[in-house]
Parts: structure tokens; sequence; C-alpha cells
């Protein structure tokens, strides 16, 4: 006998404060750091139920031009009430464990968090990161800042997206 099991249609429960970022976003963004050229970037950033408590994450940019940039992937994770954790999977030999908190202001959604970086051996030295994401109405900001190749803690990007 073949059993089918009902699809879950709602959210997990700890994921309702977030409910309105599942989804996938694109926009314009730039990034700067002291060692390098400033530069312009389109990205595309998917939030992703897949039936538990956290989302999939999925990040992926292009230079102006069309020409793929840094792409990232991971899990955002809710484990407990105004919590945050982040974790992120670079192919640039990176991983990024990001811990914060969850703040809902006049139905503005903020997630910020801190992250310490693990890196290959043959990867560019990054000590810790920033992320700030700021979910307005449908306007999502993105911040990140990091301690890399020696500089201490700096911004590197900022992203304006809406929904695709
Ligand atoms: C450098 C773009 C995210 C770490 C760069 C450069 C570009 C760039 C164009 C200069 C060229 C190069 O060295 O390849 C981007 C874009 C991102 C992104 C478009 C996502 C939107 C990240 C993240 C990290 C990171 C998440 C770290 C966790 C670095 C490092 C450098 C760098 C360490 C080298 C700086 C140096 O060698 O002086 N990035 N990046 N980037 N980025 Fe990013």
């Amino acid at each position: 006998m073949i059993r089918h099991y009902p699809r879950r249609v709602t959210l997990a429960p700890n994921l309702t404060p977030i409910a309105s970022l599942v989804g996938t976003w694109t926009g314009t963004g730039s990034g700067e750091y002291p060692t390098i050229d400033p530069f312009d970037y389109t990205e595309t950033i998917t939030f992703e139920d897949i039936g538990k408590p956290f989302l999939a994450y999925q990040q992926r940019t292009r230079s102006p031009e069309g020409v793929p940039m840094h792409t990232e992937t991971g899990f955002l994770r809710l484990p407990a009430e105004g919590v945050a954790e982040f974790t992120i999977a670079q192919p640039t030999g990176h991983t990024e464990l990001c811990a914060g908190v969850l703040e809902i202001v006049d139905g503005v959604i903020e997630l910020r968090m801190s992250g310490v970086v693990a890196g290959t051996a043959t990867a560019k030295s990054v000590e810790a990161t920033e992320r700030r994401y700021r979910l307005d109405g449908d306007n999502l900001r993105t911040d990140f800042a990091m301690a890399a190749v020696g500089v201490p803690m700096t911004h590197h990007l900022t992203s304006e997206l809406g929904r695709a």
C-alpha cells in the first residue's frame, strides 16, 4: 500500500518572525576594501523554506557586465527567541559561523551577526566578519564587513534588494 504524506505548507513556528524573508531577492550592490579597487555588482539571494526549522540560503553575484562573481550558500537558524545563527560556505575556501540577534522594531526586521571564519590552507586570511540584513517592507538591505588580510574590521559590501 502506498501512503501519501501531506506536504507541510506552514512554516516551522520558530521561523514565523522572519516569514516575510522567505523568497528570492534581487538588486545591486557595491563593494570596497582598503586593499582593492571599489566595484559594483548585481545580486540574487534566496531564503528557502524546506520544511525544517531553518531557512536554506543561496547567494549569487555578477559584475555589471554579467560575469559571475562571489557566491555562497548556507543555513539561517533561529535557535531561540531573538537569537540568529547563520552557517555559510564559500568557494573561496572559507566557512563562516555567524551568531547574533534578530530584532523587529515597527515591522522592520533586522538580523545582526558576528562571524568567525575558518579557511583552507590556500584561502586568503579572513579573521572575522559582521553581517546585517535589514528588511523594511519589500526592501532588503545587506551590509558586510570583515577583518581580513591584516586589515581590522572594515566595510566590504552593501546591497539593496527587492522581491524578484
Ligand atoms: C576581495 C567581491 C564577498 C572576502 C574581493 C574582490 C572583489 C570581491 C571584486 C577583489 C578581487 C579579488 O581579490 O578577488 C566580492 C563580492 C562579494 C564578496 C561581489 C559578495 C557579494 C566576500 C566575502 C568574503 C570576502 C563573504 C569573506 C568571508 C574577500 C577577501 C578579499 C576579497 C579576503 C581579498 C582582499 C585582498 O586580497 O586584499 N571581493 N566579495 N568577500 N574579498 Fe570579497
